[in-house]
């Protein structure tokens, strides 16, 4: 493992790097497959487009990326970022990409979110977490609420994919929900 930050069963996550521009991350976001229910794929992907986000994020404490990898090969799959903290409201947003298609129905997500979800709360002391989906992205819906997320709302007609506008289904996982549902004490 390379530098783990939070480690669960199969994966561990890290701070982003940028030697991971290197790997299979750019073309993630060249990927039609991979960037189909996203707001990326519009654009071709450029170092300088990346190189930009990295630097925007690598000493923000608002917005942080981490590499998702599978301790198994110590293989990066995909990223998850937290963003828009805001440390009076104490919320955030989460976003997620597993860009190793060849991942995809494993689980791997859901891990992802839940070991996310639960330094949220135990570390940073957040009370509110946020994640919207395109509808028809419906892994991305079920491994949030796997991670325990629930549907609060719809924002109609936000996303344009696939040719045709799409609702977006806004979910949020609050810490007495966590408490709640996945652990019952800290
Ligand atoms: C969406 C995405 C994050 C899901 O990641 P994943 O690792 O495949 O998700 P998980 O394996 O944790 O799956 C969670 C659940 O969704 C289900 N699922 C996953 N992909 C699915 C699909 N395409 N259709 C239906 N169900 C799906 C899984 O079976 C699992 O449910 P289960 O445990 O009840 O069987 C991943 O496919 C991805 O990154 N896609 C491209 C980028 C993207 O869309 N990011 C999200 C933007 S909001």
């Amino acid at each position: 493992m390379q530098h783990p930050f939070l480690i669960v069963n199969r994966i561990y996550l890290r701070r982003l790097a940028k030697e991971d521009m290197d790997g299979n991350y750019f073309q993630w976001l060249n990927d039609q497959n991979v960037t189909r229910w996203m707001r990326q794929g519009i654009f071709p992907n450029s170092y300088e487009a990346m190189t930009a986000f990295y630097d925007s994020q690598a000493m923000s404490r608002t917005d942080i990326v981490f590499a998702i990898v599978v301790k198994e090969q110590d293989r990066h799959i995909g990223n998850i970022g937290l963003h828009s903290i805001n440390y009076v409201f104490r919320s955030a947003e989460i976003g997620i990409i597993i860009g190793e298609s060849d991942c995809w129905g494993k689980g791997y997500a859901a891990e992802a979110i839940s070991l996310l979800a639960g330094h949220c709360f135990k570390r940073m002391n957040l009370n509110r977490l946020a994640a919207g989906a395109v509808d028809e992205n419906i892994g991305s819906i079920r491994a949030f609420e796997k991670a325990g997320f629930s549907r609060e709302g719809i924002s109609r007609q936000a996303y344009f994919c696939e040719g045709q506008y799409h609702d977006c289904i806004n979910l949020s996982l609050l810490h007495s929900d966590w408490l709640e549902k996945n652990h019952g004490s800290i």
